[in-house]
């Protein structure tokens, strides 16, 4: 198979190019990704002669539409995103960019090779929040997006089902919950709390830090897709979860622990506008599938901290 991951030297795409790279030695892996910020192209170094990699925006369709042509590709896998709630309600344009106009381009390229899968990573926040009790969602339940980004990628969504429609392109689309794990930008929940307790600064928690999350180690999630990509229906929606849902502050409390560092440090601070209380999604389309995580959340926790560690130690 020729494969193109694109926003493969983020966080997650990176750790499913090692991974895909690794487990399917005969296929062809080109990497395109727009290298913003929360890139790192140093993580693909273990397999760097074994991909291309191509500098490129997926908002440019001439691009993507001949690299798809050139390298025969039969599936893309698209990790590419603004991501970073706090970033949206700042400034939303960039998230319009990507995450709207940047699927618009991605249709226009599967109208032009139709044989091309394309797998689509999207998240729970797309369904808005959850209160206490409330069922887990199911792909397909109504959306109702709070943040600015979370509302990118709902319209994302649902131009890549009107297009499965209107044109039949093949589009399958992942939702899962919060990632974790080495490779995450510095900014999100896990890292902040990581860099800040290790310098011995205050560590911000938003409120009272009972908001819940569903927490998915990434090779977990990686190993979903590839499930969905080998097994999945063109036209599906699968939701992605692990059942490890924790509050914010019990969370930030297990990394405290896990770096011998006071809870003093922890610092409540203004909640963010907007703030989705809970989420939570019913994994039974990839279960069913076979898929079920293999790492539990202490133990990803407890890679995860050594591996921020090892990096902040090097610097
Ligand atoms: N991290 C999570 O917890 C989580 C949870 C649910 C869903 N997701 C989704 O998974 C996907 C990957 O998330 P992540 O956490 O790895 O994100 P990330 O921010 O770490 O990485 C995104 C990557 O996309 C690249 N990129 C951004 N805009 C681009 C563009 N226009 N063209 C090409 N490349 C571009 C960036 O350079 C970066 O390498 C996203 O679509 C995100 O919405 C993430």
């Amino acid at each position: 198979m020729q494969i193109l991951v694109t926003g493969g030297a983020g966080f997650i795409g990176s750790h499913f190019v090692l991974r895909h790279v690794r487990a399917y030695p005969d296929d062809r892996v080109v990497v395109l990704d727009k290298l913003t910020y929360a890139a790192d192209l140093s993580f693909l170094d273990p397999v760097k002669d074994k991909i291309r990699f191509v500098e490129g925006d997926i908002a440019d369709s001439r691009l993507m539409t001949s690299l798809v042509l050139e390298e025969r590709i039969d599936a893309i896998v698209n990790f590419a995103a603004e991501t970073h709630v706090d970033r949206s309600i700042e400034d939303s344009a960039p998230f319009l960019q990507t995450n709207i106009l940047g699927i618009q381009s991605l249709i226009d390229v599967c109208r032009t090779h139709p044989q091309t899968l394309l797998l689509h990573v999207s998240t729970d926040e797309v369904y808005g929040d959850l209160r206490d009790g409330d069922l887990p969602k199911t792909p397909g339940d109504a959306l109702r997006p709070s943040s600015p980004y979370a509302a990118s990628k709902a319209a994302g969504d649902l131009l890549l089902l009107a297009a499965a429609r209107t044109y039949g392109i093949r589009v399958r689309i992942s939702r899962c919950t919060n990632n974790f794990g080495p490779h995450q930008a510095g900014e999100k929940f896990i890292p902040t709390v990581i860099r800040t307790a290790l310098a011995d600064k205050s560590v911000p928690i938003y409120a009272q830090g009972k908001n819940k999350r569903d927490w998915l180690f990434v090779t977990d999630h990686c190993d979903a897709l590839e499930m969905v990509l080998a097994k999945g229906e063109d036209g599906g929606i699968y939701t992605v979860s692990a059942d490890a849902e924790r509050e914010n502050i019990a969370v930030a409390k297990d990394i405290l622990r896990l770096l011998e560092k006071p809870e003093s440090l922890l610092a409540f601070v203004t909640d963010r506008p907007g703030h989705d209380w809970r989420y939570a999604l019913d994994s039974s389309s990839v279960r069913a599938m076979g898929w079920k995580p293999q790492v539990a959340f202490e133990e990803g926790l407890k890679k995860t901290v050594e591996w921020y560690e090892g990096v902040i130690s090097e610097k």
